[in-house]
């Protein structure tokens, strides 16, 4: 039976050509989702040789999900549904030749209404990718303080109006539990002075519970200097983003692990010691294309970012 499993996999071509497969290699796909990335890095691998991929997800749904996609491709493929915060441990030693990280959720998971990543499907809050994990959105938006909610929707959604979101959000939960993604949609609403076109002002307020609930961002820049110091030398890794919060990050990381010696020039040898560790191969990020654009909205804003162990 199908898992019903649907992601449009972002900047296919440019991920796989970055990455640049070896057939005897091994590879590291931490955001497996729904497979679109895995089975093309498999495809490319020859099992006789050693080639070998490692598709990790928090989600379970998605490791299930990418074990159907791989099909007659799952013999050259190993699949682990863990935080890929925890790749030296999944590595155990092994030096992978090219590591990819696609952040973000995938389109499974917000389309599946009971998920509770929606601010159009109706469902109990929950907003989880790993479900066994013990916090969700529900116990966030009907427990944190005033001001601790504010923040998180102010620094993680970028609203404006995030001062006033948390204090609707308190007043009404005083009445009841906010239970639904609708009612906490209605909250957010009503909350702010005028609607934008097109999407709902609830989407920053929403995109910020979230990332609250998966510890999305402090994960980050601890784990793309993991896989630089667990990357086979020439190895490649390749990060995409979907928000400016995270490609800064990603930015300013890869930035500092290509930075070598920061003595000042009047000093006659180095004395900081320090090398880089990674070159870019993008100077500046690769952007979907016009055509990938028009055939999958969510891409617009996805930004691929290329480097090299040195
Ligand atoms: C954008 S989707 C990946 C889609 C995939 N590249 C494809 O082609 O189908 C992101 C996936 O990363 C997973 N994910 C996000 N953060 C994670 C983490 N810290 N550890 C493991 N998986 C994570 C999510 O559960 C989701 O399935």
């Amino acid at each position: 039976m199908g898992t019903g499993f649907s992601h449009y996999s972002v900047m296919l071509k440019e991920c796989i050509d970055g990455l640049e497969i070896k057939k005897d290699g091994l590879y590291v796909d931490c955001t497996a989702g729904g497979g679109g990335h895995s089975l093309e890095i498999a495809k490319r691998l020859d099992p006789s040789l050693g080639g070998h991929l490692i598709a990790i997800d928090r989600d379970i749904e998605a490791i299930e999900a990418t074990r159907e996609r791989l099909g007659e491709y799952i013999d050259r493929a190993e699949l682990v549904n863990d935080n890929f915060a925890n790749l030296r441990e999944i590595l155990g030693g092994r030096e992978p030749d090219g590591v990819l990280i696609d952040l973000g959720v995938s389109s499974h998971q917000i389309d599946t209404a009971e998920r509770g990543f929606s601010y159009n499907l109706d469902s109990r809050l929950d907003m989880r990718m790993n479900r066994a994990d013990p916090v969700s959105a529900y116990e966030i938006v009907n427990g944190y303080g005033e001001e601790q909610l504010a923040n998180i929707i102010y620094n993680y959604g970028e609203e404006r109006f995030s001062r006033r979101i948390a204090s609707a959000i308190v007043k009404k939960r005083l009445e009841k539990p906010i239970e639904t993604t609708l009612e906490l949609e209605r909250i957010v609403s009503g909350a702010v002075p005028h609607k934008e076109n097109g999407s709902s002002p609830a989407k920053r307020t929403f995109q910020a519970i979230r990332i609250e609930v998966n510890h999305e961002l402090e994960i980050i820049e601890p784990t793309v200097r993991l896989i630089s110091s667990v990357l086979k030398k020439g190895g490649v890794i390749a990060v995409i983003t979907f928000h400016s919060l995270e490609d800064r990050i990603v930015k300013l990381t890869v930035n500092d692990l290509c930075t070598g010696c920061t003595c000042p020039p009047s000093f006659p040898v180095c004395v900081c010691g320090r090398k880089p560790v990674l070159e870019k191969i993008t100077k500046k990020p690769i952007i979907p294309s016009d055509k990938e654009n028009e055939e999958n909205k969510r891409s617009h804003s996805a930004k691929l970012r290329l480097a090299r162990k040195l």
